[in-house]
C-alpha cells in the first residue's frame, strides 16, 4: 500500500503559508513513498462536501488547520478520545472504517518538552483552540494545569470543561505555554499584553508562536534561562504524528525539522 501512489493535502482558509507541504514532502522522500500532499485552500462553506469526495480521489488523509479543526471532528465518523475532549481535529485519516479524526497538536506539544510534565506546574496562555488542546494535554500527562486568559469568561469556561484550575492572573510556572496569538505582529510587547513582567522566565516555555528570528516571548525566557519550545517544533512534531498515522512508518524528524527550517517550498 505505502508504495501506491495516494495523496495527501493541509486543508485550510487562508493555507498559502502553511509549511506543512514542504514538510511532509520532505518526510515522503525520506521514507521513500511515492505519496503527493498538496495545499488545499477550503472556504469554510466548501469543507465538508469537499472532504468527503477526498477518499474517493485517491487521498489516504489530510492534516486540518485554521479554520477547519472543529468541522474536521464534526464530520469524522470516528475521533480519539483526545480529539473529543479537545472538540478538535487536526489530522483525518481515511480508510475502511471511514473518515477517522485525531488530535495531534496534543501529544506534539507533550513530545515537544523533552520531560514528562507530570508533578509540575503549567500555565496556559491563552483560551482558543490551541489553549484547550495545551491544557488538555498537560493535565492528562499529569501537569497540575492552571489557564490564564485576557477575556476572564473564556478562561473559565475551558478549565470548566477540561477541568483544570482558572489563574486570574498569570502566576509563575515551571513549565509555561503561549497559546495566545500575541507576539504575531511582531510589535505587541507579550510581557505586557500577557502580564508577564515581573515574573521570572519558567523553566520551560513553550511559545506556539512562530516569528522569523524568535519571538520577544521566547527571547525573554532564553535571557533568563527557560528551555525554549519554539512554534515550529511543535509544528513538527505534530506533522510526524500525523504521518506516522497514514503510513504506519516512523516520522523522520530532523529530516522534517531541516524542511521547516529552510523554509522550502516545491508550490
Ligand atoms: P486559537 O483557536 O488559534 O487559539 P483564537 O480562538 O482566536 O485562536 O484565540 C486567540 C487567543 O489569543 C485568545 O486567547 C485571545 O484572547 P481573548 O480570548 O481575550 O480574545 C488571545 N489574544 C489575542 N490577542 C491578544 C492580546 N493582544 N492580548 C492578550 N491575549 C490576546
Amino acid at each position: 500500500m505505502l508504495n501506491e501512489s495516494r495523496l495527501l493535502a493541509v486543508a485550510g482558509f487562508p493555507v498559502g503559508h502553511s509549511r506543512s507541504p514542504a514538510m511532509q514532502r520532505a518526510a515522503l522522500a525520506e521514507l521513500g513513498i511515492p505519496w503527493r500532499y498538496f495545499r488545499l485552500p477550503l472556504p469554510p462553506e466548501r469543507f465538508e462536501e469537499t472532504v468527503r469526495a477526498l477518499p474517493a480521489a485517491g487521498y489516504a488523509g489530510l492534516n486540518v488547520t485554521v479554520p477547519h479543526k472543529e468541522a474536521a471532528l464534526a464530520l469524522a465518523d470516528s475521533a480519539t478520545p483526545t480529539a473529543e475532549a479537545i472538540g478538535a481535529a487536526n489530522t483525518l485519516t481515511f480508510g475502511d472504517r471511514g473518515i477517522e479524526a485525531e488530535n495531534t497538536d496534543a501529544p506534539a506539544l507533550i513530545a515537544a518538552l523533552g520531560g514528562s510534565p507530570a508533578g509540575k506546574t503549567a500555565l496556559v496562555l491563552g483560551a482558543g483552540g490551541a489553549g484547550r488542546a495545551a491544557a488538555w494535554a498537560l493535565r492528562e500527562a499529569g501537569a497540575q494545569v492552571s489557564a490564564w486568559n485576557r477575556t476572564t469568561e473564556r478562561a473559565k469556561q475551558l478549565s470548566d470543561e477540561l477541568g483544570v484550575a482558572h489563574a486570574d492572573r498569570p502566576r509563575a510556572a515551571e513549565i509555561m505555554v503561549n497559546t495566545t496569538s500575541v507576539g504575531l505582529d511582531g510589535t505587541t510587547d507579550p510581557l505586557d499584553a500577557l502580564h508577564l513582567a515581573g515574573l521570572e522566565p519558567p523553566p520551560v516555555l513553550v511559545d506556539l508562536v512562530y516569528a522569523q528570528g524568535g519571538t520577544a516571548l521566547a527571547a525573554w525566557g532564553r535571557v533568563g534561562g527557560s528551555h525554549v519550545v519554539d512554534g515550529l517544533e511543535i509544528l513538527v512534531r505534530q506533522g510526524a504524528l500525523s504521518l506516522e498515522s497514514w503510513t504506519g512508518r516512523v516520522a523522520p524528524l530532523a529530516t522534517m525539522r531541516a524542511a521547516v527550517q529552510d523554509g522550502l517550498d516545491i508550490d
